[in-house]
């Protein structure tokens, strides 16, 4: 029997690009094309403590992978004895009273998320000034090998020249839940038979409270 045959991730992705797009606009609907939404990340820690120092962590998430990372990032961060706020990026209106930002954001196509690049832009000017630290999360570091550390780093590229301040950057493993996707998309990689859009989780939490562990120390915020 002939073997399905394999495409690459890239080419795949592409694919499933061209036939988003097209089911937009050829009218198969927004309900097939609408991303269900996932429970809000946004916190205010240790905002009632008047501590001297106050963090942003600003994240832009479809899925709500990312966004449990960033919730998970304040909460260590707080701990270390300073105010946080995490928020989705296009909801930050103002750049006011941080000490610092941490942003997240994930990968898609190739590119981090609009939300995150316009945030970048929108305030260039005050993301200059204070110490920031980025991560990403994607498929792409489904293993932290030296090959998908430089693919990322190409992906998160753009971002990172917008960042002069950037004082630390992490790259976490992504994570894939089909209910979590616009049913177009999810039929989409439900017929990925190169295995690269399976199903799974490949947030390594360990790595990730590593990095937020380090934060307070590589922000100057001790
Ligand atoms: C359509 C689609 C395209 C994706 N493209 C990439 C990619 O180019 N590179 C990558 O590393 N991850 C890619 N991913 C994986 C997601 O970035 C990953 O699953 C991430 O955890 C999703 O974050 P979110 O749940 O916050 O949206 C893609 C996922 C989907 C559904």
């Amino acid at each position: 029997m002939e073997q399905p045959k394999k495409i690459s991730r890239r080419s795949f992705i592409k694919g499933v690009a061209i036939l988003t797009v097209a089911g937009a606009v050829t009218g198969t609907g927004v309900w097939a094309t609408s991303t269900p939404a996932y429970p809000s990340a946004d916190t205010n820690i240790n905002q009632e403590k008047n501590m001297d120092k106050k963090i942003l962590v600003a994240y832009a998430s479809k899925c709500g992978s990312t966004a449990e990372v960033a919730k998970t990032i304040g909460q260590l961060l707080s701990e270390s004895g300073v105010e946080v706020e995490v928020r989705a990026a296009h909801e930050v209106r103002k750049m006011e009273d941080y000490d610092a930002v941490v942003m997240g954001t994930a990968i898609r196509m190739g590119r981090p998320l609009g939300e995150m690049t316009n945030f970048a832009k929108k305030f260039n000017k005050d993301l200059a000034k204070l110490p920031t630290a980025l991560f990403s999360v994607g498929l792409s570091m489904k293993e932290d090998t030296a090959e998908n550390r430089a693919e990322t780093a190409k992906f998160i590229a753009p971002l990172v020249e917008q960042l002069p301040s950037k004082k630390s950057t992490a790259m976490f493993g992504g994570k894939v839940d089909y209910k979590t996707l616009s049913p177009l998309l999810s039929f989409m990689l439900s017929k990925d038979t190169s295995g690269e859009m399976a199903e799974g989780d490949y947030r390594d939490w360990n790595t990730i409270n590593a990095w937020a562990n380090s934060l307070p120390a590589e922000l100057g915020l001790g």
